[in-house]
């Protein structure tokens, strides 16, 4: 065994699922083996973990993917390399790290990851922030850059700003210079929207606020619009999308029936987004795009609520139920 491995604790707790349904199938197990790091994986003990809502499709059975049982769940941490494989040159023992997947489930104390999946944690930003960068902000520069082609000077719709995904939509067009439009549901959600950059917010519970949106365009809509609820809004995205705009599919949580024709008059493009779909290069893209983002200071990730990892369960209810998202929820560990 080497000196790095015996400074290891060997034992460890984490939320274990051994059935899929409702939150509570989530239940935190004391007795687990710390896993080690073979060839490209680095071992890490996990600060905190971020919780998303394909977290909630997964243990609930629900998702065209599932892993097999028992699993834990998480694949955002933020954290410190505690042990490296043999074929991993990037990182060393001691450095601060996030992850976009996890091998072994972010809900515990020590995780396995994928080093070409993981990045180091800038100083400006604390281990909770990490566990926040992952699948948001890896999504939202896929969905406004890699797939959505934001250019300088465009107007942007981000449609659900107030979440984990739109505040970095937000942080990234702003960074890039577009002018952001986003919307919340609730005041609070509003007020955070603008302080992390939007130009104009809207409230998506108001009535008429299309109206205001399109107003707020000038008349002639937004060229890019980044869309969290497709089955409630694609319709109406259609509607207002400038001529040749493009509507981004990030998230969407049932079916819809919407008139094609909306897409003719105005040769709309209408793409889905899907973060795991990404290419080599396109990791590489989005790896160096959201290190220059946090290197300029302009990447900042909120966090709003904070669980134990003795409440994941209420944090699963929380994320799909609870009205009102102020950023991204964590579990700290
Ligand atoms: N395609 C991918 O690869 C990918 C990757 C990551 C996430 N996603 C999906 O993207 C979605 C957002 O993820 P997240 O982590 O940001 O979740 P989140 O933090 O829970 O945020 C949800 C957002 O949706 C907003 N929303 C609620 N009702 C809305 C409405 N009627 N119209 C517009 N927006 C509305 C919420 O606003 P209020 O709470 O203020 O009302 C909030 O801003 C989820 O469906 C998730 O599954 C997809």
């Amino acid at each position: 065994m080497s000196a790095t491995r015996s400074a290891c604790r060997t034992i460890m707790k984490a939320i274990r699922v051994t059935q899929f349904g409702a939150p509570e199938v989530m239940k935190v197990d004391t007795n687990l083996t710390v896993p080690k790091p073979t060839g490209n994986q680095i071992l890490i003990k996990v600060s905190a973990a971020g919780v998303n809502p394909v977290d909630t499709y997964i243990r609930s059975g629900n998702y065209a993917r599932l892993p097999v049982l028992p699993y834990t769940p998480g694949s955002d941490v933020g954290g410190v390399v505690e042990d490296v494989g043999s074929e991993v040159k990037k990182f060393k023992k001691g450095d601060r790290v996030f992850t976009v997947r996890t091998d072994t489930g972010g809900y515990g104390e020590y995780t396995l990851a994928d080093s070409t999946l993981a990045g180091v944690l800038d100083d400006k930003l604390t281990l909770d922030q990490g566990a926040a960068i992952g699948v948001p902000y890896f999504t939202a520069y896929r969905a406004v850059v890699v797939l959505g082609n934001a250019q300088k000077g465009e107007t942007i719709l981000v449609h659900g700003a107030s979440g984990a995904v739109g505040l970095a939509c937000v942080q990234i067009a702003k960074a890039r210079g577009l002018r952001v439009i986003g919307t919340a549901g609730t005041q609070e959600g509003l007020d955070l929207v603008t302080s992390l950059g939007a130009d104009v917010v809207v409230n998506h519970r108001g009535d008429n606020y299309t109206q205001s949106i399109i107003e707020a365009c000038g008349g002639s809509g937004p060229n890019l619009t980044i869309e969290m609820l497709a089955n409630v809004n694609l319709e109406k995205d259609l509607q207002m999308a400038a001529p040749r705009g493009r509507v981004l599919i990030v998230g969407s949580r049932g079916t819809v029936e919407i008139n094609p024709r909306l897409t003719m008059g105005k040769e709309l493009v209408v793409r889905g987004v899907m973060l795991m779909g990404s290419t080599a290069e396109e990791w590489e893209e989005m790896h160096a795009g959201i290190r220059d983002g946090m290197s300029a200071g302009w990447l900042k990730p909120h966090i709003g609520r904070t669980y134990s990892l003795e409440n994941a369960p209420q944090a699963h209810d929380d994320i799909i139920n609870t009205k009102g998202a102020t950023g991204k929820i964590i579990i700290k560990i």
